[in-house]
C-alpha cells in the first residue's frame, strides 16, 4: 500500500512506503520479513524500537532473519547465522575486534567498518507498520545480495 500516492513516476515509487504489517504481530514474534518494492528486507522489534535491513548479509548473504540478537560493546546487532558476523541494528555497522599485537596484554577493542547492511526505514501509524526503501546513494556492501539472483522469499510474510 503506498502512502504517498507516487504511482505515477516509478523512479518515485520505489520509494514510497509499504505497509508490511500490523504492529501486534510483530512485538510478538519480534521479527518479520517482506518484500518491498523486490526488495527483501528483515523488520526486528528489539527493545521497544523497529530496525530494518536488507535480508541478506553483505558477506556472503547469509540470512539475517534466522539470526541471533546480542549487544556488543553496548550496541545491538544481529549476529549472522553463516559466519557470526555482528551488524548493528541502528545502523548497518559491520563490528569486529581487534587488539594490538605489540600489546599482549591488551584487551580486544570494538571497531566498526562502516556501513555495510542496508538500514530502511520504519514507521508506525495506527497499528500499522510500513517500510521505506533506503535511497540514500552510497553504495552498501549488501546490495549485492540484494537483486533477484539471491532472493530466499517467495512473497510479503
Ligand atoms: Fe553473514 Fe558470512 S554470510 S557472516
Amino acid at each position: 500500500m503506498d502512502l504517498n500516492g507516487s504511482e505515477q513516476d516509478p523512479e518515485m515509487k520505489a520509494y514510497s512506503a509499504v505497509w508490511v504489517g500490523r504492529e501486534d504481530n510483530i512485538k510478538k514474534s519480534e521479527r518479520m520479513t517482506a518484500v518491498v518494492h523486490d526488495r527483501e528486507v528483515v523488520i526486528f522489534y528489539h527493545k521497544g524500537e523497529y530496525h530494518a535491513m536488507d535480508i541478506r548479509c553483505y558477506h556472503s548473504g547469509g540470512p539475517l532473519h534466522l539470526g541471533d540478537i546480542e549487544d556488543f560493546d553496548g550496541r545491538s546487532c544481529i549476529v549472522c547465522p553463516w559466519h557470526k558476523y555482528k551488524i548493528t541494528l541502528a545502523t548497518g555497522e559491520g563490528l569486529y575486534q581487534s587488539i594490538n599485537p605489540k600489546d599482549p596484554s591488551a584487551k580486544p577493542k570494538w571497531c566498526s567498518k562502516g556501513v555495510m547492511q542496508r538500514i530502511h526505514t520504519v514507521t508506525v501509524d495506527n497499528g500499522n507498520i510500513y517500510v521505506t526503501l533506503s535511497n540514500d546513494s552510497f553504495k552498501c556492501n549488501s546490495d549485492f545480495y540484494a537483486t533477484g539472483n539471491f532472493k530466499v522469499i517467495k512473497s510479503s510474510s
